[in-house]
C-alpha cells in the first residue's frame, strides 16, 4: 500500500476567488483524512493565491495526519513554517506567474541555502522533503546536503505527448527513485497524477508516498471528496 498526500490548495483557490469563507480546506481535510488521506498537503504561497496564513493554524490545530507544507525557500514563509510546526514541509521552487509549480528545485545551484533551511527545519523537529526534476544530479546534490527524503516532479511524465515520451520518461522516474531509495533518501513523486496516469507508477516500489491535489478536487465537483479520495486510495493498494 502506497501512502496518499490529499493537496487540498484548490478548495482554497474557489474560496479565493470570492474572497469569502467557503468552501472551508480545514473542512475539506477533515474529510480527506476520514476517507483515508495518510497526509494533508498545502502550499502556502509567497502571493497567497489560494492557502492563507490563518489557514495553516487551523489544520495545524485538527490535522491528526501528517500535515505537509510545501514552502518556497524565503525567509518570511520559514519563519511562518517554524511558528506552525506542521509534521513536514515540501521545500518548492516557485514563480509569481507561474500557474503552478512547474518544474523541481535546484538543489545542485542552491546547496548552501537549502541546507541551511534543512538545519533549521531539523532543530525544530520539522522533516523537510525537497521537490527535484527527477534527474539524477539532483538527487545526489539533495543527499549531499543531508536531505533525508525527495519528492519527484512527475509533471513531464504526466504531460507527455506520446507513449515513446511516456515510456522514456516512466522508466527515468524509475531509475531515479531506485537510485535516490538506495542512496537512503525516502521517495514520493506528484504533480499532474490523475486516476490513470497513477497506474503505472504504483508499480515503482521505491516510491512509497504520491501527492495528489488537481485531479482529486476535481473529481470531488462530480462524486464528492470522500468517494474522490477512497478511489484514489484503492489505486494505490
Ligand atoms: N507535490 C508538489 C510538491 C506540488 O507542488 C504539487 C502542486 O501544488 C503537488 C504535489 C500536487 O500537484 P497536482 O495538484 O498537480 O496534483
Amino acid at each position: 500500500m502506497r501512502l496518499l498526500g490529499v493537496n487540498i490548495d484548490h478548495v482554497a483557490t474557489i474560496r479565493q476567488t470570492r474572497r469569502i469563507d467557503y468552501p472551508d480546506p480545514l473542512e475539506a481535510a477533515l474529510l480527506c483524512q476520514e476517507a483515508g488521506a495518510d497526509s494533508i498537503v498545502c502550499h502556502l504561497r509567497e502571493d497567497r493565491r489560494h492557502i492563507q496564513d490563518l489557514d495553516l493554524f487551523r489544520l495545524k490545530k485538527r490535522v491528526k495526519v501528517k500535515l505537509n507544507l510545501e514552502m518556497a525557500i524565503s525567509n518570511e514563509i520559514v519563519d511562518i513554517a517554524l511558528d506552525v510546526k506542521p509534521d513536514q514541509v515540501t521545500l518548492v521552487p516557485e514563480k509569481r506567474e507561474e500557474l503552478t509549480t512547474e518544474g523541481g528545485l535546484d538543489v545542485v545551484s542552491q546547496r548552501s541555502g537549502i541546507k541551511r533551511i534543512l538545519k533549521v527545519m531539523e532543530r525544530s523537529g520539522i522533516a523537510t522533503s525537497i521537490f527535484i526534476d527527477p534527474d539524477i544530479r539532483q538527487i545526489r546534490a539533495s543527499r549531499e546536503i543531508g536531505a533525508g527524503m525527495i519528492e519527484l516532479h512527475t509533471g513531464s511524465y504526466a504531460n507527455a505527448k506520446n507513449r515513446t515520451q511516456l515510456r522514456r520518461r516512466y522508466l527515468s522516474l524509475k531509475k531515479c527513485a531506485e537510485v535516490a531509495k538506495d542512496l537512503g533518501l525516502k521517495v514520493f513523486a506528484g504533480h499532474g497524477l490523475n486516476y490513470e496516469n497513477i497506474k503505472p507508477l504504483v508499480r515503482i516500489d521505491a516510491i512509497e508516498e504520491y501527492n495528489i491535489g488537481h485531479s482529486i478536487v476535481s473529481r470531488a465537483i462530480f462524486v464528492g471528496l470522500a468517494r474522490a479520495v477512497k478511489d484514489m486510495k484503492a489505486l494505490l493498494k
